[in-house]
């Protein structure tokens, strides 16, 4: 099992991050003592992730991109110093997980060249002085997570912003009547909804088509006891609510989509951007074994997900259970968890363990079994009863309602 932490957007030049969470309705009331009695959300939440960190129990902390709200250099070097405080000293640390940062549209500065790199590096600069290995610019930042078997996941992150700032990919029309607007407003600095009409509106945001092929090969490579984990922006799928702007969301999102389909794996693909936390999984008849697990974080002042990422005894991935953390008042709690398996069910069991095959060979689809009835009957360890139905719940194959008390309480229906 491995843990990873999903971390959204956290804008930190943004006054909701440190507003007052309480509702005073006196306004003669001390400021002081307001503040005394209520943590601000941006506080609640990384106090929360912090003690998280320190129990030892997370293996991987990834970061969205977003950390700041107009591409301005000093606000993300802000941001970049307060996060550093969540992490050891050094990397790597033993008991201390490390971490991987992507860039968000709202990182990128657009009054440098957008023809250039230079607006991608400007914030390498930055988020290196803070102490972080450099972000994706064009090819995928690899880290490994290694198991003691064979298990193995891997997580690439991805620069989804490369048209962003580049006002040529607004096209020819748009760019003669909008462009020379666009450079007044960045060159004399505007209001804030003028701004954020440029951050979000008129934004192209796209991944390379270099990083697109890298990912491919890198990814065609890999065996079967590897999970990946591709970290981008930007959500690969437009979303509920309609939107009318010109490109709001990934241009090739569709491209990236097919290309992860056709390698016929499961894939968990982690974004921010849009400030809510939908999870998405994408399948198609033709590649049985194909999956895009799409996770989107919410802001960071709402709170984060925990991603355990399961694996059987044969060191297969089984899937993963997003865990979403998120503030109630002035605490982080656990609000809901979703178990997405992997596989669908028939492949699954393709897939199973010796053992796990063994057990539903016994199971009665119409009766309810006890865990102590299967260990009499099979005779096997417990520990290896126990990893046998934990690997068919995960497969989809059967279900154990009380599956959050003590194994010696389980009852076991099989599903399919
Ligand atoms: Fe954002």
């Amino acid at each position: 099992m491995f843990r990873v932490v999903q971390v959204g957007d956290i804008h930190y030049s943004d006054a909701e991050n440190f507003a007052s969470p309480v509702d005073a309705k006196d306004p003669g009331f001390p400021a002081a003592l307001r503040d005394s009695i209520g943590t601000a959300p941006l506080q609640a939440v990384f106090r929360s992730l912090s003690h998280l960190l320190d129990t030892g129990a997370v293996d991987f902390v990834t970061f969205m991109g977003d950390f700041t709200t107009r591409g301005d250099a000093a606000a993300l070097g802000d941001c970049a110093r307060y996060i550093r405080r969540l992490f050891a000293e050094a990397w790597p640390a033993a008991g201390h997980p490390d971490c991987k940062l992507i860039i968000g549209n709202h990182d990128v500065d657009r009054r440098l060249d957008p023809d250039t790199d230079v607006r991608f590096e400007n914030i390498n600069d930055v988020l290196g002085a803070a102490g972080f290995a450099p972000a994706s610019i064009l090819a995928p930042c690899e880290s490994v997570l290694r198991g003691d078997d064979a298990s193995e996941v891997r997580i690439f992150g991805v620069n989804s912003c490369r048209g962003c700032g580049q006002l040529r990919l607004l096209g020819s029309i748009v760019e003669k009547h909008a462009g020379p607007a666009i450079r007044k407003l960045m060159a004399e600095g505007g209001t804030s909804d003028e701004l954020e009409e440029l951050y979000e509106q008129i934004d192209t945001p796209a991944i390379d088509e270099h990083t697109i092929a890298m990912l491919d090969a890198i990814l065609s490579n890999l065996g079967e006891t590897v999970l990946p984990v591709i970290c981008a922006h930007h959500n690969l799928l437009p979303q509920a609510m309609p939107r009318i702007a010109p490109y709001s969301e990934l241009i090739n999102g569709g491209a990236i989509r097919t290309a992860l389909l056709n390698l016929d794996r499961p894939i968990i693909y982690l974004h921010g951007h849009l400030h809510t936390s939908p999870i998405e999984v994408i399948r198609v008849p033709d590649r049985t074994r194909s999956a895009i697990i799409s996770i989107s974080a919410p802001l960071f002042r709402d709170g984060y997900n925990v991603i355990e990422i399961a694996f059987s005894r044969d060191s297969v991935p089984l899937g993963c259970r997003v865990i979403a953390h998120r503030l109630d008042g002035s605490q982080c709690r656990i609000a809901a968890s979703s178990v997405i398996p992997a596989w669908t069910a028939a492949e699954g069991l393709r897939l199973a363990t010796a053992q796990a095959r063994e057990l539903m060979k016994i199971l009665d689809p119409d009766k309810v079994t006890t865990r102590g009835d299967l260990l009499v009957q099979l005779g096997w360890p417990s520990g290896e009863l126990d990893d046998a139905l934990t690997e068919l719940r995960w497969l989809g194959a059967l279900e154990i309602p009380n599956y959050d008390r003590p194994s010696i309480h389980w009852r076991v229906t099989r599903s399919i």
